[in-house]
């Protein structure tokens, strides 16, 4: 496995950032992963000004143009021989002497990018059988717009829903309406057939899956509502279904154990996952 650190491409096993990364010390810094499928970079355009948008909302200065980033990612994709898996892209606000404040002057962000090589069987099996959501607290921060690093409420949620046999938590805001998962965005099909994910603001990040299957949504003519649900519709809702770049469009069957419609991954759910690829690819 090869890894790409600050301007050089080494074995993933020696591939290191200091101690004094504000990434380590702060969880300053942002991220994006993106699909690679059957060689493919699957949405790569959306992912790099998502993280062009999350590097500005955090003043931080990109260490390379989007240009040299789509070199890089190409180089990792290659070297590391990836057809199916995940590159993952890190940037952080750089190394400097522990300080909460900006260092000043600036220092160089760092760059990180690495690839995961996963059988694209794995999904497909869970995506056939459906999976399950355990619901909880929405306890992140309120800028989760931005593709932070920082994810600890995240890491402990799957956590829980791990240990609770789930695949995934789904995040309950204060309101009792669900924001998203703790790594993919939340999805129904109402009692009307629309299909509804809740709206973008500061409460939820906006998924470049998520934009995609509008997309698809639109082309073949269903009907969209982007609006805010509650876990009381969603136990009642025809259809669930997550999206991310790891999981794409993965059907959620059963929700803190309850099940959704007749306990079967749904048709529009299985419908969009066909057609997510030729529509990003
Ligand atoms: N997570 N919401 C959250 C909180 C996420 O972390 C993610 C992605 C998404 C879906 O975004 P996209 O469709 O762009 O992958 C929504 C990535 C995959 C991760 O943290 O591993």
């Amino acid at each position: 496995r090869i890894t790409y650190v600050n301007g050089a491409y080494v074995a993933s096993r020696d591939a290191v950032v200091s101690v004094e990364d504000r990434g380590y010390q702060f969880g300053d810094g942002v991220y994006e992963v993106c699909e690679v499928y059957d060689g493919a970079l699957i949405d790569e355009a959306r992912h790099l000004d998502r993280l062009g948008r999350s590097l500005k909302e955090l003043r931080i200065e990109a260490p390379v143009n989007p240009g040299a980033l789509k070199v890089i990612l190409r180089e990792i994709r290659a070297r590391n021989r990836l057809s199916d898996g995940y590159l993952y892209i890190q940037v952080t606000r750089g190394v400097a002497k522990r300080d909460h404040v900006f260092p000043d002057p600036p220092v160089r962000a760092s760059l990180v990018v690495s690839a995961k090589a996963i059988a694209p069987e794995k999904g497909e099996a869970a995506a056939r059988k459906g999976v399950g959501v355990a619901t909880m607290p929405d306890l992140r921060w309120k800028r989760v717009d931005i593709k932070s690093i920082g994810l600890l409420a995240n890491v402990l949620a799957r956590q829980d829903a791990k240990e609770q046999g789930a695949y995934e938590a789904w995040l309950v805001d204060s309101d009792g309406m669900i924001s998203e998962g703790a790594a993919s965005n939340a999805w129904i099909v109402d009692q009307s057939g629309a299909i509804v994910t809740r709206q973008l603001d500061h409460s939820i990040l906006r998924g470049v899956t998520r934009t995609t299957l509008f997309d698809i949504i639109a082309a073949e003519g269903l009907r969209l509502e982007e609006r805010k649900f509650s876990l009381k519709e969603a136990l009642a809702a025809q259809e669930a279904f997550i999206t991310g770049a790891t999981t794409l469009v993965m059907p959620v069957v059963a929700i803190d154990g309850v099940k959704i419609g007749d306990g079967a991954p749904g048709p529009l759910a299985r419908k969009l996952r066909a057609l997510f690829h030729l529509a990003a690819a």
